[in-house]
């Protein structure tokens, strides 16, 4: 079975084809085609929908393309297509839906609108045999608009156990960069910054907020760690020109987001008991959360697997979208409300998991 993925739910235009064995189950990514606008939205330090959408038609037609060219597929061996349905930012949202629609109608295939977190949450089965993840499974979604906890019993089964309050963890990344002087997106800069900082060079003692740490729930709250950030900033604003103070300010950051995911993690897992653990969306790229969650579940957690998505698929791209249909289609099979998607599909900027 051939799935054509179609992303634009935010800055990346995504185009992708996996191939389903079909006597294995095994998922292969035969193209992944991201053409991002991050430089495009850089210098207003976040993303611009209208701009966005626009860039997205410019570029959604060559895309689909290139991942047909790259997979070495005919329109005529596609047997679904794919496409985010939200949520995310209209704009961009209504140029990915549209074009699947338009597509799956002049080529005659079935249609299925993904959530954008649903994909996010099966890029962790991309490159997999079935059975590789065992459940239940317990996901840490950290994206630039998420940070749940979600914890599924079974395929497609959501049940969302903590989310963030205010900020998500990747929105308070970019944040904070933007404190810092640094360009957007915040994330990747961050933590090559924290990375390069050395602890024995610490130019001061900083000790940021770990919000929520210590509560009895789920959930997360990260807009106060940013304000910390900010006032520490003000107080220091001749500092900014000295890359030693950037650093230890990004490595001292991010270090109380990871230790706030961490423990609330693995607080979930002592109670929920999942076998795996996996994590997913953006922020699922930072090295220190992926070391520092490994170490934890093999530390505190005996027995429990951790499994992060290939970097090729950690931040947003359209074969994980194509791969959450494959498990949807599995279970409701090609039936005749995806033939008539074309139509019937809708754009939803809320759309709940
Ligand atoms: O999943 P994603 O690509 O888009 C959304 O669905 O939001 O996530 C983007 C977010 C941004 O906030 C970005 O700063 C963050 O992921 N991010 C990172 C890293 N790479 C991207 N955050 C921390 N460390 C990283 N290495
Ligand atoms: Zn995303």
């Amino acid at each position: 079975m051939y799935i054509l993925g179609i992303e634009t739910s935010c800055d990346e235009t995504a185009a992708a084809i996996i191939r389903i064995d079909e006597k294995s189950g095994s998922i292969k990514p035969l193209s992944n085609v991201i053409s991002s606008q991050i430089r495009l939205h850089a210098r207003w330090g976040g993303v611009v929908p209208n701009l966005a959408a626009r860039e997205h038609l410019r570029n959604i037609l060559p895309v689909i393309q290139a991942s047909l060219a790259e997979a070495d597929i005919r329109k005529e061996n596609i047997d679904l297509i794919a496409v985010t349905q939200g949520p995310g930012l209209i704009p961009a949202l209504l140029i990915g839906t549209n074009t699947a629609k338009t597509i799956a109608y002049a080529w005659q295939k079935p249609l299925l609108g993904i959530h954008h977190i649903e994909g996010h949450i099966y890029a962790n089965f991309i490159a997999k045999d079935p059975g590789d993840i065992a459940f239940p499974v317990l996901c840490l979604v950290v994206s630039g608009g998420h940070t749940q906890l979600v914890l599924m019993k079974k395929h497609l089964d959501y049940e969302i156990i903590g989310e963030t309050q205010d900020d998500a963890a990747g929105e308070a990344f970019d944040k904070v960069a933007r404190i810092l002087g640094l360009s957007y997106p915040g994330g990747p800069i961050i933590s090559k910054l924290a990375d390069e900082f050395k602890p024995e060079k610490s130019l001061f003692p900083i000790s940021f907020p770990r919000p929520m740490i210590a509560s009895k729930n789920f959930n997360f709250s990260f807009s106060g760690l940013k304000t910390s950030v900010l006032y520490l900033v003000k107080k220091n604003q001749a500092r900014l020109a000295d890359k030693k103070f950037v650093r230890q300010v990004a490595y001292e950051f991010q270090q109380a987001v990871i230790d706030v995911l961490l423990a609330k993690t693995v607080a979930a897992a002592k109670i929920h008991k999942p076998k795996t653990i996996i994590l997913a969306g953006g922020v699922s790229a930072n090295t220190q959360l992926q070391i520092q969650l490994g170490k934890a579940v093999s530390q505190q957690l005996a027995g429990t697997d951790f499994s992060f998505p290939d970097p090729s698929f950690q931040l947003d791209n359209a074969a994980m979208v194509a791969t959450a249909a494959f498990f949807r289609q599995q279970k409701n099979g090609l039936n005749d409300t995806l033939f008539s998607n074309w139509k019937e599909l809708t754009t939803e900027a809320n759309l709940k998991l």
